[in-house]
């Protein structure tokens, strides 16, 4: 008789680590890469693919689902144009919005990308009352400070990605120069999502050695601008959009750390109120990520340089701000 060996099919589901419902609104490149990250690390039960475009987030879920005996996750991926399906979300990622071509800053994408995330943000708020938001749009900072107005959740359920790319970047040109593991660099950028970005220098360890005592200065600082220009790096190859690999990356690692209560201190956008002696506004800055969301910011004692670079880069996100039409 013809014996059929068994098949070892080892599932990467682990249903105590993981929520129900995760929803990524905008099913573009940062946001499919970003449902396709979740579902192959089994984050949840379900992830669901929001976005204008019919047929899109459909398509796109459907190719993605149609992954899973191949990548062996049980999360099941689902495209709507609506929101009826996202309702009772634990976590929402919104990707939604216009990204950069060519010649234009984070700023350009203010007012168009405030609406969309405006009219994301009120649909969230009625369906997922009591989702952890996590706001990828550009200008990343106050599309932050949009989403937590219109939704009126409070700080620790709203957070934005951006830190955590801006950090990858910095840690692999390190890695690169000095031909070591990405594993052994430990970085945190800070700031704003923008040029103003502030790489903390003093902070940067490799293995725990401080990054000056392996690095010259000049290296180091080309390194620091090359991180500062990285998205526009990136913009300037593809030419039609903008990076989305590493900002799914950032976004996931971000989940991740919710999801599974990791308490990973991880550079994000925060909603300050009264740390690193500022006021009203998002600015990246180093948080603690739980099951809570945002459950506390860590102030870290900075040079004079890195204070006012920091203060500088918090200009650099005020000044859109107040122009904000939403
Ligand atoms: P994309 O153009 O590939 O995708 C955007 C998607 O949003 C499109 O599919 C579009 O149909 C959809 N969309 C537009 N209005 C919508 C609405 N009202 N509801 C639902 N979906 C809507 O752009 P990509 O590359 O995915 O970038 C998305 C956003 O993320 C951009 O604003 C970009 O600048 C930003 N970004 C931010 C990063 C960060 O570090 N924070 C890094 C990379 C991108
Ligand atoms: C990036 O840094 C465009 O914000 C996007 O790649």
């Amino acid at each position: 008789m013809l014996q059929i060996p068994s098949i070892n099919f080892e599932s990467n589901t682990d249903f105590t680590h993981m929520v129900n419902k995760i929803t990524v609104v905008g099913a573009g490149n940062v946001g499919a890469t970003t449902a396709q990250r979740i579902a192959e690390k089994s984050l949840s039960r379900t992830v669901v693919m929001v976005d204008v475009a019919e047929g899109i987030p459909q398509g796109k879920a459907l190719d993605q689902w149609e992954s899973a005996p191949v990548e062996l996750f049980d999360t099941r991926v689902v495209g709507t144009n609506g929101y009826d399906e996202t309702a009772g979300s634990d976590i929402v990622v919104i990707t939604a919005g216009i990204a950069r071509k060519p010649g234009m800053t984070r700023d350009d994408l203010l007012n168009t990308n405030a609406s969309i995330v405006k009219s994301v943000c009120e649909h969230v708020k009625n369906t997922s009352p009591n989702a952890i938001v996590i706001v990828v749009s550009n200008p990343l900072d106050v599309m932050c400070h949009v989403a937590k107005h219109v939704t009126g959740f409070p700080r620790e359920r709203v957070i934005g990605m951006a830190g955590v790319l801006d950090t990858a970047r910095y840690r692999s040109f390190i890695a690169e120069a000095l031909d070591v593991s990405v594993q052994d660099i430990q970085a945190m950028v800070l700031g704003g999502h923008g040029d103003t970005m502030v790489p903390l220098v003093s902070y940067t360890t490799i293995a725990g050695i401080p990054i000056r005592q392996l690095m010259g200065e000049e290296q180091l600082a080309a390194i620091v601008q090359r991180a500062r220009d990285g998205g526009a790096e990136i913009v300037k190859y593809l030419k039609t959009g903008s990076a989305y690999y590493a900002p799914s990356s950032g976004a996931v690692e971000m989940v991740d750390a919710i999801v599974r209560d990791r308490k990973r201190i991880l550079p994000c956008a925060a909603w300050l109120q009264g740390e690193y002696g500022m006021s009203d506004l998002y600015l990246g800055v180093p948080c603690k990520l739980g099951r809570n969301g945002l459950e506390q910011i860590i102030e870290v004692e900075l040079t004079s340089d890195e204070k006012a670079a920091l203060e500088k880069s918090a200009n650099a996100v005020r000044e859109p701000m107040a122009t904000l039409k939403f």
